[in-house]
């Protein structure tokens, strides 16, 4: 299948490792050119240099801080006109309801979505000129069943599940799709991470965590970050075009309500 990416522009966030690496990869492949942001490079330098030479000559690696509102202004203009926005950021600590502060509360919207929001706000009209663009967030599984211990994540990606459907309402006049794609457990470094920090918490080993993990999803393993990105290249696609206001779940069945 022809994604009809080929030429496109595209600016993948939080893309130096994880979902975001995987999704900015698979766009270059399909012919799209990428601006992989984050805020460090040398990662995505690193992955860049593992591919053939044509997709490594579409990937350009790019600098923004979602956390800071000045970077991500910045970084829109450098951008200046994409076709595609995938959005995503490094999730918030865990940690359970009580044990967060205002400032937690604050910073963690202030990054995933306050700064995301402003983003989308200034690449949307260069896409609704053309008549033709693409916006994706990457959210979690916990927007349809709260993963326990992650109370930032939890409240704050219903905000952006709001923001979501609200928006697709005011772009589909103008051929600019909004969606929201939905990890259950995709095996990353952050994945392993929150093992590890629930192992601390429960007084096991992050190999019994993770393996009680994987025994509660029906496929019985984590997913591979390409079989993410696979799902999130079609949903940015031209062949994506009358998919809009959706959240769509790649979580090997772990998400348990209809
Ligand atoms: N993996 C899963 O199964 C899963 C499940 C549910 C939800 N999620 C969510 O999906 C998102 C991506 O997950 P992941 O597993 O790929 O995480 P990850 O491995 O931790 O990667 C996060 C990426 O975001 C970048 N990043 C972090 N903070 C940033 C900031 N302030 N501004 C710009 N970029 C930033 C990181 O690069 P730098 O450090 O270089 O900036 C990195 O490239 C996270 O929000 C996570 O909570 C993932």
């Amino acid at each position: 299948m022809d994604l009809g990416l080929d030429g496109k522009r595209a600016l993948v966030i939080g893309a130096s490792r994880g979902l975001g690496a995987a999704i900015a990869a698979t766009l270059a492949a399909e012919g799209a050119e990428v601006l992989a942001a984050s805020r460090t490079t040398e990662r995505t330098e690193a992955w860049r240099d593992t591919l053939t030479p044509a997709v490594r000559d579409r990937v350009r690696p790019m600098v923004v801080d979602l956390a800071d509102a000045a970077s991500v202004d910045r970084a829109a203009e450098e951008a200046g006109a994409v076709d595609v926005l995938v959005g995503n950021a490094g999730g918030p600590r865990p940690g359970p309801v009580l044990e967060m502060t205002r400032g937690d509360w604050q910073s963690a919207f202030t990054m995933m979505a306050a700064n995301h929001f402003a983003l989308v706000a200034a690449l949307v009209p260069g896409m609704k000129a053309k008549g033709w663009g693409r916006v994706l967030t990457i959210g979690s599984s916990a927007i349809e069943q709260p993963v326990p211990n992650l109370a930032l994540s939890n409240a704050i990606r219903g905000a952006v599940a709001g923001w979501n459907k609200t928006l697709a309402g005011e772009l589909a006049p103008h051929g600019v799709t909004v969606n929201i794609i939905l990890p259950g457990r995709i095996h990353t470094e952050r994945v392993d991470a929150l093992d590890s920090a629930n192992a601390e918490r429960q007084g096991k080993t992050a190999d019994e965590v993770a393996a009680a993990s994987r025994a509660s999803i029906p496929a019985g393993r984590y997913g591979d970050p390409q079989e993410f990105a696979d799902v999130a290249a079609f949903l940015v696609s031209k062949r994506a075009s009358y998919v809009t206001g959706s959240m769509v779940r790649v979580d090997g069945g772990m998400i348990r309500s209809i």
